[in-house]
């Protein structure tokens, strides 16, 4: 394992991965970099392969080729688990909370299991009711009691358990009414600006480029068709880089 870390180094660093299953290639060469204090946007049509590009990051799935770089350390062969105390965190693809606990225990499990000591528990929990205020004032119900938006919450809450550098957050939107996606984008804009990496796949392409994203890659059967700072892009770029194959 080498370290080999610039100032202005990018976050994360993405370099010719594919990942299949068994024989099926779902992700062909894809390369992309995260910085600091950056959202990169991935879209693309449903099958496109940007769930299995994010596990293949994460560690959740073997890379068949290609490398993973987080805060300069080449992360390829660490398992998803070792990860996430190097800096890097994941949510999941719908909503993944525990729906017979109760948000409180939700969280708590979050930070044992990103090792969080128990004397910093209280002080750990007091941060992220700060953060999701909703979550503090239902602390005690079962998270299946939740809306859609607030479950995403509690989902992005128990990633950040870990305060990682590099946040992987798949399709948040999905599901939720427009009221709840402006506050979880806001959420993830707010994390942004306190100098978090964030690659935020999303199929709401106008939200994308209408600002949250700095960046954007398109993922079209998957390959990478198109990647650009979003303001270089508009909705018809973006479409025919998702129309393109
Ligand atoms: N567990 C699996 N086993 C075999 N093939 C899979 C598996 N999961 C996904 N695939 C296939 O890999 C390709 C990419 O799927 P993936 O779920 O990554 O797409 P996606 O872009 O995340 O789509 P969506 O927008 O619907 O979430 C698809 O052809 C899909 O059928
Ligand atoms: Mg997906």
């Amino acid at each position: 394992m080498t370290v080999d870390k610039h100032v202005d180094a990018p976050e994360l660093e993405v370099d010719s991965v594919s990942v299949a299953y068994g024989d099926l290639v779902a992700v062909w060469d894809a390369s992309l970099e995260l910085r600091a204090g950056s959202i990169t946007a991935l879209v693309g049509r449903n099958g496109a392969g940007k769930t299995t590009l994010i596990s293949g990051v994460c560690g959740l799935l073997p890379l068949r080729s290609g490398s993973v770089r987080l805060l300069g350390e080449d992360v390829t062969e660490v398992p998803p688990w070792g990860r996430v105390p190097r800096g890097m965190s994941a949510v999941q693809e719908g909503k993944r909370v525990f729906r017979d606990l109760t948000v409180r225990e939700n969280l708590l499990l979050g930070l044992r299991g990103n090792r969080v000591k128990r004397a910093q528990f209280d002080s750990a929990l007091a941060e992220l009711y700060d953060r999701f205020p909703i979550l503090g004032e239902r602390r005690d119900q079962r998270a299946a009691d939740l809306s859609g938006g607030q479950q995403q919450m509690l989902a992005i809450g128990t990633a950040l358990a870990s305060r990682p550098k590099v946040l992987l957050v798949d399709e948040p939107s999905s599901g939720l009414a427009p009221v709840f996606v402006d506050v979880v984008f806001e959420c993830l804009e707010r994390l942004r600006d306190e100098g978090m990496a964030i690659l935020l796949v999303e199929q709401l392409v106008e939200e994308v480029l209408g600002g949250i994203a700095d960046e954007v890659i398109v993922l079209e059967r998957g390959r990478v068709t198109l990647r650009d700072a979003a303001a270089n892009l508009s909705v018809d770029d973006v479409a025919r880089g998702i129309y393109s194959s």
